[in-house]
């Protein structure tokens, strides 16, 4: 199994998403995944100019010259994306949207005359985008923060041709990289909580009832 992270936190190796993929990347790698993380903080990649050169001119490249191509190098033949973010205004970052946007070079062209076709429709057999899946902590208390965020992967899920294959939302955030005395024990069980995940992905490509279950509880 491989496992590759897209961190899309400007904190990059310091965010509080990172203490979440740490924590489930490394179960992941107990239970034989090869994982690595991209820090989005660290490339340069800029923003899709919607242009439709990579469907119509040079099908399959992007005109932009710039680390995407070596992400994109990197994602190739793995098995899952773990996509992740803080929560900015009830969404994913900036820095993470315009990554995603910049998937639009692995989709095709809908067949001519073909109006009620999809964007991003392949005719290959096998979908070039692997199974996502999302982490995301925000500041706030409460979990109804990640409601746009989970609809909106499924439909990013359904226009890459993939699905998503779980999702993992930690509140309170700050309390991964900064927890008092107080709710350190609960953070440690969280953050083994996040590595049992990791195992269960990569040894099934999904979480157990269990897992999902305790995700869903608040962790403080
Ligand atoms: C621009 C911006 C917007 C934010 N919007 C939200 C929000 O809508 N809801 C929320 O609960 N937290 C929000 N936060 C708080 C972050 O989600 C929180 O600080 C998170 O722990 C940062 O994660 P990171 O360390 O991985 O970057 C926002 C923070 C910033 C900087």
């Amino acid at each position: 199994m491989k496992f590759v992270a897209i961190n899309g936190s400007p904190k990059g190796r310091a965010s509080n998403t990172q203490i979440m993929v740490n924590a489930f990347l490394t179960g992941a790698s107990e239970a034989g995944a090869d994982i690595s993380t991209v820090f989005l903080s660290e490339k340069e990649i800029n923003s899709c100019k919607g242009c439709f050169s990579c469907w119509y001119k040079s099908p399959g490249k992007c005109v932009i010259r710039d680390d995407m191509t070596g992400v994109l190098s990197l994602l190739a033949g793995a098995n899952l994306i773990i996509l992740a973010s803080p929560l900015y205004f009830n969404n994913i970052s900036g820095t993470l949207k315009v990554f995603i946007d910049r998937l639009f070079v692995t989709g095709s062209p809908p067949p001519p005359g073909d109006a009620k076709a999809e964007y991003g429709q392949k005719a290959a057999a096998e979908p070039v985008v692997p199974k996502i899946m999302m982490i995301s902590n925000c500041g706030f208390p409460d979990r109804s923060q990640f409601q746009v965020v989970s609809l909106w992967m499924e439909k990013v899920a359904a226009l890459l041709k993939t699905s998503l294959a779980a999702e993992i939302y930690a509140v309170r955030g700050k309390l991964l990289s900064d927890p008092t005395d107080e709710v350190r024990p609960a953070v440690v069980n969280y953050l083994k909580l996040l590595g049992n995940s990791g195992k269960e992905m990569a040894m099934n490509m999904k979480l157990s009832e269990t897992t999902e279950e305790l995700l869903q509880r608040d962790y403080v």
